[in-house]
């Protein structure tokens, strides 16, 4: 495990509960099956106006049209789970639909699930 954080973003307020769904999954999901375990790394950049954030693991990954429907469906539709499309909504709803998550991944390819938090200080995320 590797976190790697700019300094310059450590004040940025992330809205609650937005990383430890990703992370969880790149364990849960990434590293299953993988008996020399893997590597999962949380990377925050400075951008500017924002801050980028990269949760990504070397694990499993999955088929890219598989983590499409994750976000785009209603969090009831029949054996998907709940946290990548919570993170997605909730992102969308608080800073705008640019805000949505972008998931990089490929079957055996592992995952990279991307967000950017606009540094605006909000009083209730
Ligand atoms: N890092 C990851 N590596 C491999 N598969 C993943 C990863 N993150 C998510 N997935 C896949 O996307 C699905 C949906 O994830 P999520 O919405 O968090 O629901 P849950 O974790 O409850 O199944 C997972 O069931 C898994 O198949
Ligand atoms: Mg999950």
């Amino acid at each position: 495990f590797s976190l790697q954080v700019a300094p310059e973003v450590l004040p940025v307020p992330v809205p609650f509960l937005c990383l430890q769904p990703l992370v969880e999954n790149a364990i849960k999901h990434g590293m299953r099956g993988r008996r020399g375990g893997g590597e999962v790394r949380v990377v925050v950049r400075d951008a500017g106006p924002e801050a980028h954030i990269t949760v990504e693991d070397d694990g499993a990954g999955m088929d890219p049209e598989c983590a499409r429907r994750m976000l785009d469906g209603d969090p009831a539709r029949e054996g998907g789970g709940i946290g990548l499309a919570n993170v997605d909504l909730r992102m969308r709803q608080i800073y705008g639909d640019g805000y949505g998550l972008v998931v990089e991944t490929a079957l055996g390819a592992g995952t990279r699930v991307r967000l950017r938090v606009p540094k605006t200080q909000f009083t209730s995320l």
